[in-house]
């Protein structure tokens, strides 16, 4: 079965044009031009990282001698659980703690403290390297659930797409310490490049049938400008579901939201799940609910954007405000212009535009 057929991801023409002229806000919820509401913040909390994925940060660009955010720069937890709470009087539903590799950030769970009291879906993206140490103290402060990358089985091939020698058996020890903390449902993110991993995707989907962990696999995307791209490294993933089904029943679920990036399949005998991210084959920027923000507080409105928005100036007016009101009008307004779809728009021309670094604003 084509992947087409089980999604139905389009950018709604009728409601972006009828809000191009009047970007609407229903209470305080704020809607940008394409109609698309804001319910899913990234947040940065570090742009270091442990690993080179050369997918992400080519060691060659990202060496000894790349300059990193000075760490006086990062915001801190009190600022960015202000950015939260001014984001929430717009609608967000959702936080999600990303990197660079956010364990890297001291005292995380003094965050997740603050966040946890605020109501929302609190998750954490982690290259799993130092969950075993970290996991315990993070679900205890009020983080629910982690999404873990892990990119192979064999280490030959995790060596080859994380350029780290963080043997698998390590990450897999941090997927176990999140299930026994109960940071559920874990989910594992695998990057899939054409002659490099494909041959551990069904490898991977075997080792966690049966486990509670749920496996997604991403095409490998043009973020940035660093990894050197091509489209033929990308295998479109109905390719890799054809693939996958060889050996495997695979059924598909409905959408639990429009927004949700991932396509869902379960095995036919309840033995788990698994999921794939086509945002190279078939895009989702028609349902788009998600802005990030980087360490140093920037606030960006897409993945692939050449710029972001300086927060920070206004973080600080606002503590002198003593409301959170002058920065959540500000974040609307961004919001409001807001009419990014590069995935769907994605052409040698948008190619050749500057793009922000993903480890940089984060997954
Ligand atoms: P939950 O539903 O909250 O569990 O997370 P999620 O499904 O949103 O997924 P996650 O944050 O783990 O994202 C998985 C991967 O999808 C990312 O690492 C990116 O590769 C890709 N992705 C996520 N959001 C976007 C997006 O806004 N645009 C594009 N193009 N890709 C995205
Ligand atoms: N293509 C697709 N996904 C990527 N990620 C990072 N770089 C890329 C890329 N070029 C995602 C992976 C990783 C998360 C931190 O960011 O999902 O697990
Ligand atoms: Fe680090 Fe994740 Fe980027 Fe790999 S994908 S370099 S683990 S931030
Ligand atoms: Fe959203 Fe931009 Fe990704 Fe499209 S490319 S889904 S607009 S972040």
């Amino acid at each position: 079965m084509a992947l087409d057929s089980l999604t139905d991801k389009t950018v709604d023409g009728e409601s972006a044009e009828s809000n191009v002229t009047s970007p609407a806000t229903a209470g305080n919820e704020v809607i940008d031009l394409l109609g698309r509401p804001l319910r899913d913040l990234r947040i940065s909390v570090t742009d270091r990282c442990n690993f080179r994925c050369p997918y992400c940060m080519p060691r060659e660009r990202f060496g000894e001698d790349h300059t990193f955010l000075p760490r006086r720069a990062f915001l801190t937890f009190d600022e960015i659980e202000k950015v939260v709470r001014a984001c929430m009087e717009l609608g967000l539903e959702k936080v999600r703690i990303t990197g660079g590799e956010p364990l890297l950030r001291p005292g995380l769970d003094d965050l997740m403290g603050r966040l946890s009291n605020l109501g929302l879906d609190l998750a954490l993206t982690t290259n799993g390297s130092l969950l075993r140490r970290n996991a315990q103290a993070l679900a205890a402060a009020g983080l629910t659930r982690v999404t873990v990358s892990l990119d192979a089985l064999d280490d030959d091939v995790h060596r080859l797409m994380t350029d780290s020698d963080v043997p698998v058996a390590d990450i897999l020890d941090g997927i176990d310490a999140a299930l026994e903390a109960g940071l559920e449902p874990v989910k594992v993110n695998c990057v899939i490049r054409r002659g490099i991993n494909e041959d551990q995707a069904a490898k991977l989907v075997r080792h966690f049938q049966g486990s509670g962990v749920v496996i997604r696999f991403i095409e490998y995307m043009d973020v940035g400008r660093t990894n050197g791209w091509i489209r033929g490294e990308v295998i479109p993933s109905a390719d890799l579901l054809s693939h996958l089904r060889e050996e495997f029943d695979l059924v598909a679920l409905e959408a639990e939201r429009p927004s949700d990036v991932a396509v869902r399949l379960v095995h036919s005998d309840g033995s788990g799940e698994i999921g794939l991210i086509s945002s190279v084959s078939e895009p989702f920027c028609g349902e788009c609910v998600r802005a990030r923000i980087s360490a140093d507080g920037h606030l960006f409105t897409c993945l692939f954007a050449s710029g972001g928005h300086d927060l920070r100036a206004l973080i600080h007016s606002d503590e002198n405000d003593g409301n959170g009101e002058g920065l959540s009008a500000a974040i609307a307004a961004i919001w409001s212009r807001r009419s990014d779809r590069y995935s769907e728009l994605r052409s040698a021309e948008t190619s050749a535009l500057p793009r922000i670094e993903m480890s940089y604003i984060g997954g």
